[in-house]
């Protein structure tokens, strides 16, 4: 058995990462793709260091700072395509919902080569989101679909995707916080930025549907500033660089009351979760982290395709106006967390393995 792990994007990396040390571990012969959809440092290769992992064996140094999302996913596909004719994996792992799961998807299912997808039967039902197409795209061309939860597992199932082609394992971000939790205690996080344990709110937005939009951008940073002047808690911002680069587009400055920073590292970014008296945010990671790590989140989206922290009640949704970020921000505030998280038991990336050795060796 041989493995082609295709990845490109920081979330990818974050959530690949227990399964690449666990075929380490297990020794599976594996090979490692980038496709180069993220590139800064502090996007990217920070991660790799960070947790350890392998550097790329084959990274397609595309330069995708512009065009549109077919060009994104054509170019990728093009690269893709030549290094599996030559390295003829027995199957393709990619994770997620980014264009470089689907082109990784698409490079694979041309070729005949067995494609597992790791965090698959996630549906948003907005179709306006490029995320929503990638996912239903990538889990009706995979072999096998490792979904996170059984509500996964049954709107795959929903959608005639064979029984024995879906594998319920649970999701990685709970082997990867299980994994870096004690990395994330010995950051100095709180320290550099002056922050004090449960007396701040930590925020990311950087989604298309929310940043690309100036009036909805705007709106966000309302929300912020009346959040910080109700409650007179600091807030701390991450600023992905798509909400950066939007920001000057459309010459949306911050608010006084929000400290923006640049994108941090994994461990930094999970203290800040950890210690958060509030997390708000348009990242579906961040929703999942939140809700193991037992933080109340407002995710700024009308929909989720994470409804199992709906569900929980680690979660609510916001949207973007801002009387409703403040109002559901106060709910939120209010809570206690004893929600238990429904996204497994720290193990998925060897549950994961254990099924494709068995069906590919
Ligand atoms: C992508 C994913 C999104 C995921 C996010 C994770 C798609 C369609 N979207 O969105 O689902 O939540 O990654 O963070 O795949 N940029 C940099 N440096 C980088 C990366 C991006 O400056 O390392 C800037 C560039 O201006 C680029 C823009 O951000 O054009 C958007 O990057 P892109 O990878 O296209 O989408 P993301 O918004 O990162
Ligand atoms: N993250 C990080 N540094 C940051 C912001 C986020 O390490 O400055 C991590 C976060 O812990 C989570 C992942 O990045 O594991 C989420 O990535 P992102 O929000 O970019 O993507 P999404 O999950 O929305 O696809």
């Amino acid at each position: 058995m041989k493995l082609a792990i295709i990845l490109g994007t920081r979330p990818e990396t974050i959530k690949l990462a227990p399964l690449i040390l666990a075929c380490k571990e297990r020794h599976i012969p594996y090979i490692i793709l980038h496709t180069g959809q993220h590139y800064s440092y502090n996007m990217d290769q920070l991660f790799f260091e960070e947790l350890a992992l392998p550097k790329p064996d084959y990274h397609l140094h595309l330069s995708l700072t512009s065009g549109g999302q077919g060009e994104q996913v054509g170019k990728m596909l093009i690269g893709i395509e030549e290094i599996l004719q030559k390295e003829k994996p027995s199957a393709i792992l990619v994770q997620g919902d980014t264009n470089s799961v689907l082109a990784g998807a698409l490079a694979a299912a041309k070729l005949q080569i067995p494609i597992a997808h790791v965090e698959a039967g996630l549906r948003s039902y907005d179709r306006s989101m490029p995320e929503e197409l990638n996912r239903i795209i990538t889990d009706h061309l995979s072999t096998y679909l490792f979904v996170p939860t059984p509500l996964a597992r049954d709107i795959a199932l929903k959608e005639g995707i064979t029984k024995t082609s879906i594998i319920l394992t649970g999701n990685t971000v709970v082997d990867a916080i299980t994994l870096y939790k004690e990395k994330a205690l010995q950051s100095t996080f709180l320290k550099t930025y002056k922050l004090k344990k449960q007396e701040y709110i930590l925020v990311t937005a950087h989604r298309a549907e929310n940043v690309d939009h100036a009036d909805k951008l705007q709106n966000i940073f309302t929300g912020l500033q009346r959040l910080a002047q109700e409650t007179q808690l600091p807030l701390i911002y991450p600023l992905h660089p798509r909400t950066k680069k939007f920001m000057t587009a459309y010459n949306i400055q911050a608010p006084k009351e929000v400290q923006v920073i640049d994108p941090i590292g994994f461990f930094d970014f999970l203290q800040a979760e950890m210690f958060a008296r509030l997390v708000l945010t348009d990242s579906g990671g961040v929703q999942e982290e939140t809700c193991i790590l037992g933080i109340p989140c407002v995710t700024l989206r009308e929909n989720t395709e994470r409804p199992e922290t709906l569900t929980v009640g680690s979660n609510v949704l916001a949207g973007t106006n801002p009387e409703k970020i403040l109002s559901c921000s106060l709910a939120m505030l209010a809570k206690k967390p004893t929600w238990k998280q429904p996204f497994g038991d720290g193990k998925a990336g060897h549950h994961m393995l254990d099924y494709l050795q068995s069906v590919l060796t």
